[in-house]
């Protein structure tokens, strides 16, 4: 478990799949994500049956501290070792909990666990990029823009660009001074 100032993370379990599954299929998160199709609670289930035997991914429920209530889900994927890298991915699946600054805080322990447990060396995230949230909550934590991959998915009706940012754990270490004041 990773305790933080306003949240913290706990691994996520079997019993919390079916709360994930029903933020991923709710349009303001299915709209932002790269999973095609709406999912249920079979395909669910063999997700979770895979991913608990894949050391690639971690996730993690983000849970406020003061409440204990669940909002969203935070964690590595493609996570590589020998290179040093992985991929982030963030949901805040309970939209009234969006514009708080959760998922700059839950990303910021998700990072430093990354860098300092890992020990990972670069952390990469994909976007569409009409999710300013996403690029602006990357900015803020030093991620870089590294370019954009043209019309790699096929969403509502076209071939839309994913946008690829990336922090290296050089430039974590430069900016852990301002990452203070968040
Ligand atoms: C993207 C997401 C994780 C952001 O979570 P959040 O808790 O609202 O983000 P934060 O409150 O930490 O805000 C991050 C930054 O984005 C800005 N922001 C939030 N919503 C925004 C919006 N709709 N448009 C523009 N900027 C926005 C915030 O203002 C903040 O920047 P600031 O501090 O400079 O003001 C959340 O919207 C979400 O879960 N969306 C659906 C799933 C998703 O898109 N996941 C990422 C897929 S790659």
């Amino acid at each position: 478990m990773i305790i933080g100032k306003r949240l913290y993370l706990r691994c996520l379990d079997k019993q919390d799949i079916y709360k994930v599954m029903n933020w991923r299929n709710q349009p303001h998160v299915h709209e932002n994500i790269f999973s095609f199709t709406f999912i249920n609670s079979y395909q669910q289930e063999q997700w979770f049956e895979k991913y608990a035997q894949d050391s690639r991914q971690e996730s993690f429920m983000i849970v406020l501290k003061e409440t204990e209530e669940e909002i969203g889900v935070i964690g590595l994927s493609y996570i590589d070792y020998k290179n040093g890298t992985a991929v982030l991915n963030t949901m805040i699946g309970e939209k009234r909990y969006w514009g708080k600054g959760y998922a700059t805080e839950a990303s910021i322990y998700i990072i430093n666990y990354a860098f300092n447990e890992l020990n990972l060396n670069r952390i990469t995230s994909f976007f569409y990029e009409s999710n300013k949230a996403i690029i602006n909550k990357n900015l803020k934590l030093g991620f870089k823009m590294e370019g954009k991959l043209r019309q790699l998915i096929f969403s509502k009706g076209k071939f839309q660009d994913v946008g690829v940012m990336g922090l290296l754990r050089e430039d974590w270490v430069k900016i852990q001074d301002s990452i203070g004041n968040l």
